[in-house]
């Protein structure tokens, strides 16, 4: 089906907001929770109700695209040819069931590896980031302006919780004494859009699927700011790997301050 990047991004805006109120109404009934690789690893029904609502939509609409997902009702993407879609149909499971609130419902389209169309929906707060290529980045309709480039020295640090529990992450969570404090929210989509807005310098996950950063990503590019592994490469689209996103001058101190703790 021919469509263009407008009525694409009208029909996706439309998908999501139907699966904030999805949510909203299966939270009424007791939730199923089940561990994936552990015990902190968790997926309930409602995960994989909304991924499979959107899976079912896509392929209705666009047979012919990949679905890049995290409970495993996609395909296995391996190339970046095409159309391929990233879906996190709940990121911050755990802050779902735990506290109902702090999660977010995340979608993309990339087209050849350059995001296309990217939405994160902030559910307990009726939020929707979302941005079409050249066009912003957006949030319920108010335009993000570029935030100003802090440094690190100047602005808060947010970490994934793997920052703070494991070992070889000392060096990572000590640059918390070179900020003005250390926050935590539990979502990965949520953490960035915090960045984007201004409100954090720079974000730290030790590691993020595609899915988890693939449609924060386009809106991170249209507002000037920066994403890199913890090697201070670009990042790559179909793995799983180290992840920052800030300012680019938090950027710059971070990678700055690694090479500096190395050479110690
Ligand atoms: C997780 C959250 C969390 C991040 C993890 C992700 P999920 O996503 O974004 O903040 O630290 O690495 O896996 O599993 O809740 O969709
Ligand atoms: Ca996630
Ligand atoms: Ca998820």
């Amino acid at each position: 089906m021919a469509m263009n990047l407008e009525e694409r991004t009208l029909l996706i805006k439309k998908w999501v907001l139907e699966a904030g109120d999805k949510i909203q109404i299966l939270l009424k009934n007791d939730l199923s929770v089940q561990q994936k690789s552990n015990r902190t690893d968790l997926v309930t029904n409602i995960d994989k109700e909304i991924e499979k609502y959107f899976v079912e939509k896509i392929r209705t609409y666009f047979p012919d695209e990949l679905i890049f997902s995290e409970e495993g009702f996609g395909n296995t993407v391996t190339k970046l040819d095409g159309n391929i879609w990233y879906l996190d149909p709940i990121d911050g499971t755990t802050n779902f069931i735990m506290q109902q609130k702090n999660y977010a419902v995340m979608i993309a389209v990339y087209e050849d590896g350059v995001g296309q169309i990217g939405m994160i929906y902030d559910v307990y707060n009726n939020k929707l980031y979302e941005a079409t290529k050249g066009r912003g980045a957006w949030v319920n309709g108010e335009k993000i302006s570029q935030p100003k480039n802090i440094s690190m020295r100047n602005g808060l640090l947010a970490l994934n919780s793997q920052i703070i529990f494991r070992k070889e992450f000392e060096t990572h969570r000590n640059l918390g004494n070179e900020s003005l404090g250390v926050r935590m929210i539990g979502s990965a989509g949520l953490e960035m859009m915090e960045v984007l807005q201004g409100r954090t310098a720079l974000y730290l996950a030790s590691s993020l699927e595609p899915w988890d950063f693939a449609p924060a990503l386009i809106l991170i590019a249209e507002t000037g700011l920066v994403t890199r592994n913890f090697d201070g490469m670009a990042i790559d689209l179909l793995n799983k790997q180290s992840f920052a996103c800030g300012t680019p001058q938090s950027i710059k101190d971070f990678l700055g301050y690694l090479e500096k703790k190395r050479l110690q």
